[in-house]
């Protein structure tokens, strides 16, 4: 496939999973398996639209701040349109609320506002989502950080959108290797725990389920300063400011409460214990800068190139290949997931290593190439597995359009900051 193949490829894909529904637009993941709209897949969708339809990507995420809760949290699931059969789903029936899931998911909501303004300076369009944008991340602040420690919590394993990562598994009291129905009873039951409690989520978390994740808190941290920069260029200097600090205190907390022996570990509950599982949630925060220097090259020598663990023939394993969790036909336990690749692309660039950016860039490719736009895929031999049509694939074409203009980037690379 040469360039244009693959950008025709994408563009026929999200053009037909896109749905319009009572004047809002959105796109479904996958259209047999996942026939809503999801929080952080509709980030990715503007993210795929802003290099060929800037005005489906606003719409996008414009339709996602119309259902935002009175709180300010924005649910991971809307069920915009519910048919007879739909509402015996297990997307619908299991998730709290009747139109939406009561839980919500990584917030990169900021991330895609601000890239799609890059484009065509609508300052509309960002005043349009600024109102959502400031309640979603004070909810965040406010609600889901009750001992005021400064690492963002989730009460569901499904928040951090890695449904059975193994990350989750000692909090769910299960052994490395279970069932996945297993996995998912546990987690319904926390949305009912949830349900039952009033969705009060400080209440939730200190009494059932509470994980500070790497992903979540690193994603968070670079959401909060594009929310600053934001909010700069609408004249809300204070904003600008407080959202800006908020970002710094999560960065050294992580630092702090996750970091050990040059990895990244999710924490738990009111002691903070890290959970010391290999998976690929100790690059994400490159995605942030928030290693230095010498800590991203150990990252990279130690981890990411390490055949043992997540250099396999596709990169990158979800979990490193010598955890006893690892699985890779896993679902979120093994396979390689487009999106986890964008994340490390990105991040990768962000410290000027580029020739492993660009090995993360060509294998997502020939997975597309090979598998089509499946949801996840096998990271020895590269054969799909789970949703088809499934639209993080399109990803790749925002790593193609970066690769093609934004190669040198060391100069936004701030070395060995202030830590
Ligand atoms: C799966 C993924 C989740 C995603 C959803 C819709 O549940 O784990 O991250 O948002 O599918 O694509």
């Amino acid at each position: 496939m040469n360039d244009t193949q693959l950008k025709d490829a994408v563009v026929t894909m999200m053009c037909e999973n896109r749905r319009k529904t009572v004047g809002h637009v959105y796109t479904l993941p996958s259209p047999q398996s996942y026939p809503y709209q999801w929080l952080w897949d509709s980030c990715f969708h503007a993210i795929i639209l802003s290099h060929f339809d800037i005005a489906n990507a606003k719409e996008e995420l414009l339709s996602l701040a119309v259902r935002q809760f009175e709180n300010g949290m924005i649910p991971h699931m809307i069920y915009w349109e519910r048919s007879e059969a739909a509402e015996h789903d297990v997307f619908n029936v299991a998730w709290g609320k009747k139109d939406t899931s009561s839980l919500t998911q990584p917030p990169m909501l900021a991330y895609a506002v601000w890239r799609i303004y890059q484009l065509d300076y609508d300052i509309t369009f960002l005043k349009s989502m600024y109102f959502a944008l400031f309640h979603f991340y004070k909810y965040l602040l406010n609600e889901r950080d009750p001992y005021e420690k400064h690492l963002i919590g989730i009460i569901n394993p499904d928040e951090s959108g890695e449904d059975n990562s193994p990350r989750f598994d000692a909090l769910l009291d299960l052994p490395p290797v279970h069932t996945s129905e297993e996995n998912f009873k546990r987690r319904l039951a926390l949305v009912e725990e949830n349900r039952v409690c009033n969705f009060d989520a400080p209440f939730c978390m200190k009494n059932f389920f509470w994980v500070k994740d790497v992903p979540f808190n690193a994603i968070m941290v670079e959401n909060l300063r594009t929310l600053s920069k934001i909010a700069g260029k609408l004249g809300y200097s204070y904003d600008a400011l407080y959202f800006n600090e908020e970002a710094e205190r999560i960065a050294s907390a992580m630092r702090l409460l996750m970091f050990e022996d040059g990895m990244y570990f999710a924490t738990q509950g009111e002691h903070y214990g890290k959970i010391k599982v290999k998976t690929w949630a100790t690059f994400a925060p490159l995605f942030a800068l928030i290693p230095t220097r010498s800590e991203a090259e150990r990252l990279v020598q130690e981890h990411l190139t390490n055949e043992k663990e997540f250099a396999t023939p596709f990169s990158i394993p979800t979990v490193a290949a010598d955890d006893p969790s690892f699985n890779p036909e896993g679902f979120w336990r093994g396979p390689v997931w487009i999106a986890v690749n964008w994340f490390v692309f990105q991040g990768l660039l962000k410290y000027g290593f580029n020739e492993h950016a660009n090995v993360i860039y060509q294998h997502s490719r020939k997975l597309i190439e090979q598998s089509g736009f499946r949801e996840q895929f096998h990271p020895y031999t590269g054969a799909g597995y789970g949703a088809k049509n499934f639209t993080w694939g399109g990803l790749v074409l925002d790593m193609m359009e970066t690769q093609n203009t934004d190669l040198i980037v060391p100069e936004k690379f701030k070395m060995e900051q202030q830590h």
